[in-house]
């Protein structure tokens, strides 16, 4: 009988999923490798179908041998539970970090997870998708772990779905993304904190036996005091071009908590999810969660590499218009901050022309009339134009951009609200607040209830009016200034909903306005900000083409917050901009800017001449370049961390040109700075090239000789000396192919 049950389920699984998917039953051992180009995660059943990860990392040329992997290690799975569990239950005899915690509908506290099935699609673009499904053996609730591989760039992306079968509520305490297992000696976990200005600091830390935790509270905001970004080196530290290492990032934009728990055997748990933290989620019978996904590329030849895939990734796969252009900008935010009117702007349209950039950011400031936003103590939320500093209005602006030869932006942080502004006279109820208790602000402010329906509304109304009544309008930077204090969404009282669900359901509230927003206006470029830096995450990222680094423009900090950055995240989406911010002269300045997606945020009208001119042949030599900068594949040379310079390349994918940038990032004695070549990478070894300077200052020389050909073997193998400098603190040199 029981078999004959699962002959027909076979059949209905099979004629259902055509030809595309391959069905597995339930048998007695399943072993179901998911593997990409060059590795594999294998997971197992054990003999009571519980779902084990037996390994991870290169895969074998004969899948049929996986099946093999679990018997040579002696593991004594004992009293505290399965350590290779892949998705480690609680309320039972587990007794390590879980990474799934319910409260079933007749309140028992405890749950099993069992292999069901599984199965696995070919989806466009070689991308696969495997899922397994896992059922408690007494309760109906069921877990699909996924996990989506594309394959050329060894990119894995898991994320799980937990769907509440049962005939009454459940309570998620703890709902993880992935719960990964990794069989080595040591782990050395390069992780960030930071503050505003101050973003991206890195530390390395050889994990130690218990539980090291990533996490954040800030509720809007993931990437301020602690990003949900890390490297993992095994073993021992990896370094660009030896060693295995993990790159990963959780896609979501709120709390998250990601553990790191050392086994007995010295085998690595790790446990990554949105942050259990006062978010106790309820499903109703017939509900599913799913969860943010965990994306992490991985290698065993160095960090540069696997970096080099997370990019290719990420422009392919996640950012939007990741293989597109992008525009070259002057904001007006540290030129005139809240003090302008629309004469002053119409005067920085005809400094944008005559620089050459492409497009006009018009920042914070421009809205508000009861209370007028002329600082950040008021206004936020009351998105029409102030009749003082704007009388005729946004449109008036895009036309007299258009007329000046610039496309115009604008800047909207439609999340917020200042306590001193008409929306939070009209809506108390959309803010998140706790009615009883004293407000309190961050940059004078508040975060609006996004689990509101008519709050997303709101949200999305704001730049669907802008974008209807101005249709020119070519690009917007969102911020978002403020993180969550006092939590409490009177929503979701209304609704008799429970408060935990608050962190939750903002950000999903968020990426569904996101989502709204990009059916409607699906290529009009995004600058995701957040009082600098503060969110920058893959799952934001879908909907923006760019971020924000820091509002910390000072070219030596930016050398090393882009150098983490760079890690993570391509080129093309680090909004790196000219500022006053520091006194260094204009070559340094933007020779770092251009490293990243270039802008600027001076006042044009105060350059000097030949600063002029240097600005106005950069923006020239970028757009040469910018192909390589946004496209190619990076090589960092050099680490600013451990040396008194820095430098990195890019390189087309012919390989036929690349842009080396290197700097002095130091002032010590200057005899330190170029006393060897610098060895470049990415060149073919075959190929001919020359080596030519460029963003040469008015009046400078170049001391590279520019008829001089050397082979990419030479190049790569010997290298070459940029002669940095205390007079040449920065040198740009273009490599380009002599056919
Ligand atoms: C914070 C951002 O990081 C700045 O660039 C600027 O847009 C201000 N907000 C405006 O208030």
């Amino acid at each position: 009988m029981k078999q004959q049950v699962l002959l027909y389920c076979f059949l209905a699984f099979y004629l259902l999923l055509g030809q595309s998917a391959t069905p597995v039953l339930a048998q007695s051992i399943v072993t179901i490798p998911i593997e990409s180009k060059d590795y594999a995660l294998v997971l197992q059943t054990d003999s009571d179908q519980r779902l084990g990860i037996t390994h991870f990392g290169k895969r074998l040329n004969n899948a049929a041998e996986y099946a093999g992997i679990k018997a040579m290690y002696k593991r004594d799975d004992n009293n505290v539970g399965i350590n290779n569990n892949a998705y480690t239950p609680s309320g039972t005899w587990s007794l390590v970090e879980p990474a799934l915690q319910i409260i079933h509908a007749d309140g028992n506290t405890s749950t099993e997870l069992r292999y069901v099935s599984h199965r696995k699609e070919v989806l466009a673009n070689q991308v696969t998708q495997t899922s397994v499904v896992l059922r408690d053996p007494v309760y109906a609730t069921e877990v699909t772990l996924y996990f989506k591989v594309y394959p050329q760039n060894n990119v894995f992306e898991q994320w799980t779905e937990i769907k509440n079968a049962e005939k009454g509520n459940i309570r998620l305490g703890k709902y993880a993304s992935a719960n990964l297992y990794f069989m080595g000696s040591d782990y050395y976990l390069r992780h960030y904190h930071g503050t505003w200005a101050g973003e991206m600091k890195p530390e390395e830390t050889r994990l130690p036996f218990g539980i090291h935790t990533l996490d954040s509270k800030l509720g809007a905001r993931a990437n301020l005091f602690q990003p949900p970004t890390f490297m993992l080196s095994f073993d021992q530290p990896a370094t660009e071009n030896t060693g295995k290492v993990l790159l990963a990032n959780l896609a979501w934009s709120g709390n998250f908590k990601i553990d790191f728990e050392m086994d007995p055997y010295h085998n690595l748990r790790l446990i990554a999810g949105i942050n259990p933290h006062a978010s106790e989620y309820h499903l109703a019978a017939g509900q599913s969660f799913k969860t943010p996904a965990l994306i992490y590329a991985y290698g065993e030849n160095g960090i540069g590499e696997v970096s080099r895939n997370l990019h290719s990734w990420a422009r392919n796969f996640r950012i939007l218009d990741g293989n597109g252009s992008r525009l070259t900008l002057l904001n007006n935010w540290e030129a005139t901050y809240f003090d302008f009117d629309e004469k002053k702007l119409v005067g920085l349209f005809a400094g944008a022309k005559k620089l050459g950039v492409d497009l006009f950011l018009l920042d914070d400031g421009w809205f508000g009339n009861k209370y007028p936003r002329n600082g950040d103590v008021a206004g936020l939320g009351d998105w029409q134009e102030n009749v003082k500093k704007l009388p005729h209005g946004i449109g008036y602006l895009v036309e007299e951009a258009t007329k000046a030869g610039v496309k115009f932006g604008i800047w909207v942080e439609p999340e917020m609200v200042n306590p001193k502004s008409e929306l939070y006279e009209k809506h108390p109820d959309w803010v998140i607040r706790q009615p009883e208790r004293p407000e309190h602000y961050y940059r004078n402010q508040l975060v609006l209830d996004l689990s509101n329906p008519e709050v997303q509304d709101f949200v999305f109304g704001i730049l669907d009016k802008l974008f209807t009544q101005n249709p020119n309008i070519a690009f917007i930077k969102w911020d978002c200034n403020a993180v969550i204090y006092n939590a409490h969404s009177a929503y979701l009282e209304k609704q008799k909903m429970p408060q935990t669900h608050l962190y939750v359901d903002y950000v999903n509230g968020l990426y569904s306005v996101l989502e709204r927003l990009r059916k409607k206006y699906p290529i009009v470029p995004m600058m995701l900000c957040s009082g600098g830096g503060g969110r920058v995450d893959y799952g934001s990222l879908k909907y923006f083409t760019e971020f924000w680094v820091s509002d910390n423009t000072d070219p030596l900090e930016r050398i090393f917050q882009q150098w983490e950055y760079s890690y993570y995240y391509p080129a093309i989406t680090h909004c790196a901009h000219i500022t006053d911010w520091s006194k260094v002269g204009i070559k340094f300045r933007t020779d770092v800017a251009m490293m990243g997606k270039m802008g600027y945020d001076i006042v044009v009208d105060q350059l000097k001449p030949e600063e002029l001119e240097f600005s106005q042949q950069a923006i020239k030599n970028y757009q040469s370049i910018s192909d390589m900068i946004w496209h190619g594949d990076l090589y960092r040379l050099v680490s600013p961390w451990q040396n008194p310079i820095a430098s990195s390349m890019f390189v087309s994918p012919q390989k036929d040109r690349a842009i080396v940038f290197n700097y002095v990032v130091s002032n010590r004695y200057e005899n330190s700075f170029s006393t060897a070549p610098i060895k470049l990478q990415g060149l073919d070894p075959q190929k001919k090239y020359r080596l030519s300077e460029l963003n040469l200052f008015p009046g400078t020389r170049s001391s590279i000789n520019t008829t001089a050909v050397y082979s990419g073997d030479f190049l790569m193998t010997v290298g070459f000396n940029p002669n940095l400098s205390l007079r040449r603190t920065s040198v740009l040199m273009e490599v380009a192919e002599v056919k």
